[in-house]
């Protein structure tokens, strides 16, 4: 594990209900407010993703604007490839979040994905927003990381119990949903 970077560390994800955060490369879901949200959290600030994020990313959206895109990988030559000022290919965690670091906004970094990735970065993050889509039935290949006693939530858009049946947005799309805020207390 590398030293903890200085800057605060964010864990960014949608997931339904049963934690399920993607399927087949993808997301199995299309919400709106969502990327309106994660755009907003993220925008001036280093984001850290895991190859397969990268590679579900359409290529007319990537890098992101406004942030500097590092993207982890095995693969020393595409590590090498992605090489711009708004993307860097790293071959380790420990590298991404030296980048990041070094990245304009460093004050927080966000790690946006996916499952492998928000797993062996948890233990660095002190936030994690975490969008809810209501839904039971949706399937998946890929899960939201377990949040441990550690973490609590501190807050819910709308404001409401977490398992109350009120407080749920509603997505022009149909879907109901809503946002969490977490954070480590130690
Ligand atoms: N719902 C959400 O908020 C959300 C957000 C992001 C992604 N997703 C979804 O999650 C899924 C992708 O997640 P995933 O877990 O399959 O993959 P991922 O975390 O995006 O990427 C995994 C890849 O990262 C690289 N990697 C992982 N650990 C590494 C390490 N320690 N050192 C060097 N490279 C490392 C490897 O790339 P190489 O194979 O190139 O070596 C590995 O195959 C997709 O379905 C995507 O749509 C959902």
């Amino acid at each position: 594990m590398s030293e903890q970077p200085t800057g605060r560390v964010g864990l960014i994800w949608i997931q339904t209900l049963n934690g399920v955060i993607g399927a087949h490369g993808d997301m199995p879901w299309h919400l709106p407010e969502d990327l309106k949200f994660f755009r907003e959290t993220t925008m001036g600030h280093p984001v850290i993703m895991g190859r397969v994020t990268w590679d579900s990313i359409p290529e007319q959206f990537r890098p992101f604007s406004g942030r500097t895109s590092i993207v982890v990988t095995r693969d020393h030559e595409l590590a090498e490839s992605l090489n711009a000022p708004t993307v860097h290919g790293v071959t380790s965690v420990e590298e991404a979040f030296g980048v990041a670091q070094a990245s304009p906004g460093a004050e927080e970094i966000w790690v946006i994905g996916g499952g492998n990735i928000y797993a062996q970065t948890i233990d660095q993050a002190d936030v994690a927003k975490i969008t809810i889509i209501r839904d039971e039935q949706i399937t998946g290949d890929t899960y939201a990381p377990e949040l441990d006693e550690n973490w609590k939530l501190v807050r819910t858009t709308p404001e409401a119990e977490r398992d109350s049946d009120a407080g749920w947005l509603q997505s022009r799309t149909g879907l109901r949903y809503r946002i969490e805020r977490w954070e480590k207390s130690c």
